[in-house]
């Protein structure tokens, strides 16, 4: 083996080995877990009071440059967690090796980590929140806005966009809801598992727990320094949110459409086309459902990463970061672009109620007026107005322009002389059971939906 192949061989190791250029935003996250672990220590009688106050000195300092910008940290370090020791040994020399003390990198990265999602679940939350505010807004406003509803991409009913804005409030509540129980479900601390089966110092792993705002330690150091559910509950809300954007952002591409044209896009949130002066490309819209993709690739990396690893740490792990990092940095951006635009997108309140007035889209209610009114039953009530829409288009007349001796024609039951009323507007009014589109309940449910927001706030804060 020569000495040229053994430095070759360093410098591919700390290639591949090396995370200190993307770990370091966990910076911040590795001072609070050290800071709570150096005066643990402290307290227990196992760090003298000089070394524990150098290092919180240290420690502190770090946390200062870092807030204002600096990044005092030697890149070449391999991670950020041995770049911290370092920088502390160069700040107060050899009391920075008793930090060391009862811990292992193994749970202070986890710990880091840990530490880390639970602030992204928050900024991730309040966007979210944010996001449905801004659709129970529009709801609000447009609660009796008609346009057609969609099945198929048919139209198949009138319905308000209010109801339909509300729907995809509902989908992002709920997933509020999941990110809450990534919290709730790994709300504990690994530090104290040290390198996987614990330490024979006399630490308090409670207190380390509590001064990090987790509600308890972890009960297994075997399990908490090789377990990654917590980044892989993370992922899967992340995955469902992303879905649900992504879902949100094709309704946009396609409400926005030239020959659909139910909404419009502020300049701001499209783009024109290099080659086609007319466009107006809905490209953040389309952002939102493109970069889902990324979003669901993560959680396949990390479970494929995981899937094969028995007990317990293993440098695989290392790979657990970056699926983490990329899938908040495009969860943020896809969300700020979808607050952008359920802000505002505008109705086109005239070309939705044109769209939605097509001739016969109303033919259902008309069958569920003789049922109701004229006690046919459903089905055959059903029969009755395909035979009238048949006429009807024979005839070229709408269905209430249809004379009284051709629907005779069909069934004398038909042959009322009084007409209902299936205007589009009446449509919609009438479909008002809970949760159904008519304007009353879709004022009702945006200030139920207000009301839960809410109350979901309230929760995040009292956390
Ligand atoms: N950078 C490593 C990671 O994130 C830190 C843990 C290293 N532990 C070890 N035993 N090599 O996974």
């Amino acid at each position: 083996m020569s000495a040229d192949e053994r430095s070759l061989a360093a410098r591919r190791m700390d290639a591949i080995g090396t995370s200190a250029h993307y770990d370091r935003r966990l910076a911040p996250y590795d001072i609070a877990a050290s800071q709570a672990h150096v005066t643990m220590l402290h307290k227990q009688g196992i760090v003298p009071a000089d070394a524990a106050a150098g290092l919180h000195r240290g420690l502190d300092l770090l946390k200062e440059q870092i807030e204002t910008g600096a990044d005092p940290l030697d890149p070449a370090a391999e991670d950020v967690h041995t770049a911290i020791e370092q920088y502390l040994e160069t700040q107060i020399g050899a009391d920075a090796g008793w930090l060391g003390t009862a811990r292992a990198r193994n749970d202070l990265a986890v710990t880091a980590l840990r530490l880390w999602t639970r602030d992204q679940v928050g900024v991730l939350t309040g966007k979210v929140l944010a996001l449905a505010e801004a659709l129970a807004t529009q709801a609000k406003q447009h609660s009796a806005t008609v346009m057609p509803g969609f099945s198929h991409l048919q139209i198949a009913q009138p319905v308000t966009f209010g109801h339909v804005c509300l729907a995809y409030a509902e989908t992002f509540l709920r997933d509020a809801e999941r990110l809450r129980f990534v919290l709730a479900l790994q709300d504990e601390s690994p530090m104290g598992s040290a390198a996987l089966a614990g330490t024979g110092f006399p630490i308090d792993r409670e207190s380390v727990a509590r001064s990090l705002g987790f509600a308890r330690p972890t009960a297994n150091s075997l399990e908490s320094v090789g377990d990654r559910g917590f980044a892989l509950d993370f992922l899967t809300a992340g995955a469902s949110l992303a879905l649900g954007l992504s879902r949100f952002g094709a309704e946009i591409v396609f409400w926005s459409s030239q020959p659909v044209g139910l909404i419009s896009l502020p300049d701001e949130l499209v783009s024109s086309s290099a080659a086609l002066p007319h466009k107006r490309n809905p490209d953040a819209a389309e952002l939102i459902r493109g970069k889902s993709g990324r979003v669901l690739g993560n959680l396949h990396t990390l479970q494929t990463v995981v899937k094969g690893l028995p007990l317990s740490y293993f440098r695989d792990l290392q790979e657990d970061k970056e699926p983490l990092f990329d899938t908040a940095d495009t969860l943020v951006l896809s969300l700020d672009a979808a607050i952008s635009i359920a802000t505002l997108m505008r109705p086109n309140v005239d070309a939705m109620r044109a769209a939605s007035d097509l001739s016969f889209v109303t033919s259902g209610d008309l069958a569920d007026w003789l049922t109701r009114e004229r006690k046919i039953p459903f089905r055959e009530a059903h029969h009755l107005v395909t035979e009238l829409v048949r006429l009807a288009k024979e005839h070229r007349l709408s269905l209430g322009e249809l004379p009284l001796e051709l629907r005779r024609g069909v069934d004398e039951r038909l042959a009322f002389s009084e007409w209902p009323d299936i205007t589009v507007y009446a449509s919609v009014a009438s479909r008002d059971s809970q949760g159904g589109t008519a304007p009353s309940r879709v004022l009702e449910a945006a200030a139920q939906l207000r009301s839960k927001l809410a109350e979901f706030t309230a929760r995040a804060a009292a956390r």
